[in-house]
């Protein structure tokens, strides 16, 4: 198979570093995608599940723009009426129609929802979760999870950040994913002074295996949560509208307060929402929050209409059933060379490791192999399945994979 070159990807990075603070930052620097020749790094187009780069390869797309994406690229549906949104108004001087429409879709598709609040993006709702939880309880503390992201705001990060002040964290405590006796000795050791817990529905990581929760967990967090007082967040930012679109808590059994949405919220168009129940909505009222774009009409158009594709085509069940097919491909390809790789978090976003080296150069050797012939995997990150991921796709994929283990195997 023929592998790609980057060449204009990388003049345009060049240029970037003059003017641009690290070129290109945040979530899509390059740091992590080794080796960095594998990747391109600026994109021309983009349609269904395929981009093209500023050099004219063209992937399958399996990051999905790091998750915003969700029913293809240029969805047919979805962008017409976003189009027809776009010909009347998006910001103006006023809230649009369409924002009640969402609010009662999402009411009526998310189990726990009496209400939804719209923002852009996933740190706007999760840092409003935090303030609308310590009005409602009159508390200061908030527990989060090690090695859960949350966003960049600095009561996310970690203290020793650069920018970041040990103040910003004075609040905060960290506990351990699926462990409940931590979670104790948490409230015991600040008895009255939590005002939420804030905590995605499954571990995913970046850089490490994803973990689902023990069976139990989230019914005797619920139950701790609701005996002292303190209010349960969950951050769907990455698996809403991908794992259930009722909310994750519905395939884990559970009933949070308050759920933050962003990314595949909209298939690509910039919103994010906090939605809960009736129990705290006085107390969200309360809080003032508010951005220049957060009431434009588009975006909320594009997620009104994201939704209801979703549904209407059984668009959670499909992301399920290709990364079932994908993961089996891939795994027995991995076998058919000697390796194991291994799977784990939800089939549509699951995160990959061949566990036969440690230091996971292999892994991010195969990755970059894969990258290099038109499959884009990262191997720090989970990957993203959309429902535009097609039976021709997974096939080119697997072909693509098996290559790759073949270079692997000549390489090392
Ligand atoms: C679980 C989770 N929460 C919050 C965020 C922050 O969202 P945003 O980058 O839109 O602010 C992210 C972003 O990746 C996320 O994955």
């Amino acid at each position: 198979m023929k592998k790609y070159s980057y060449k204009k990807s990388n003049e345009l990075f060049e240029r970037a570093v003059e003017v641009i603070p690290n070129g290109i930052y945040g979530h899509f620097s390059p740091a992590p995608l080794v080796p960095v020749s594998a990747y391109p790094f600026y994109i021309e187009s983009a349609e269904g599940s395929h981009f093209t780069d500023v050099d004219g390869n063209e992937f399958i797309d399996y990051m999905c723009g790091y998750g915003p994406m969700v029913a293809g690229y240029k969805n047919k549906t979805i962008d017409k009426a976003v189009f027809e949104q776009y010909q009347k108004v998006d910001t103006v001087t006023g809230a649009p129609e369409v924002m009640v429409d969402l609010a009662e879709e999402m009411v009526k598709t998310i189990s726990i929802a009496d209400w939804a609040f719209f923002a852009k993006n996933g740190n706007d709702v999760t840092s409003y979760a935090l303030m609308a939880a310590r009005e409602h309880t009159q508390r200061k503390k908030i527990i989060r999870l090690k090695g859960g992201y949350h966003g960049v705001h600095p009561w996310t990060q970690s203290p020793d950040h650069p920018g970041i002040i040990f103040d910003d964290a004075k609040n905060i405590i960290l506990g351990k994913w699926n462990d409940i006796d931590d979670l104790k000795r948490i409230i015991k050791e600040h008895k009255n002074e939590i005002a939420g817990l804030i905590s995605t529905p499954y571990h995913h990581p970046i850089f490490f295996d994803n973990e689902m929760p023990h069976e139990g967990y989230w019914q005797e967090v619920e139950k701790i949560c609701r005996k002292e007082g303190i209010v349960l967040i969950i951050d769907e930012v990455r698996t809403g509208f991908r794992i259930d679109e009722r909310g994750a808590n519905e395939t884990f059994g559970f009933k949070p307060d308050l759920i933050c949405f962003s990314k595949a919220m909209a298939n690509g168009y910039p919103i994010s929402a906090l939605v809960g129940t009736n129990e705290i909505k006085s107390s969200v009222s309360k809080v003032f929050y508010t951005g220049s774009f957060w009431f434009s009409a588009v975006p909320m158009v594009a997620s009104l209409e994201t939704i209801k594709y979703l549904k209407a085509n059984k668009g959670v069940e499909k992301m399920h059933d290709y990364g079932k097919k994908m993961e089996k491909g891939l795994v027995d390809l991995a076998n058919k060379y000697g390796y194991d790789l291994k799977v784990s978090g939800h089939p549509a976003m699951p995160f990959y490791r061949i566990t036969d080296d440690p230091t996971t150069k292999l892994h991010q050797q195969w990755c970059a192999e894969c990258t290099l012939r038109g499959a884009y995997f990262t191997s720090h990150h989970n990957w993203f399945v959309s429902t535009a991921h097609s039976e021709k796709d997974l096939k080119l994929t697997l072909e693509i994979a098996d290559d790759a283990f073949n270079a692997l195997k000549k390489n090392n």
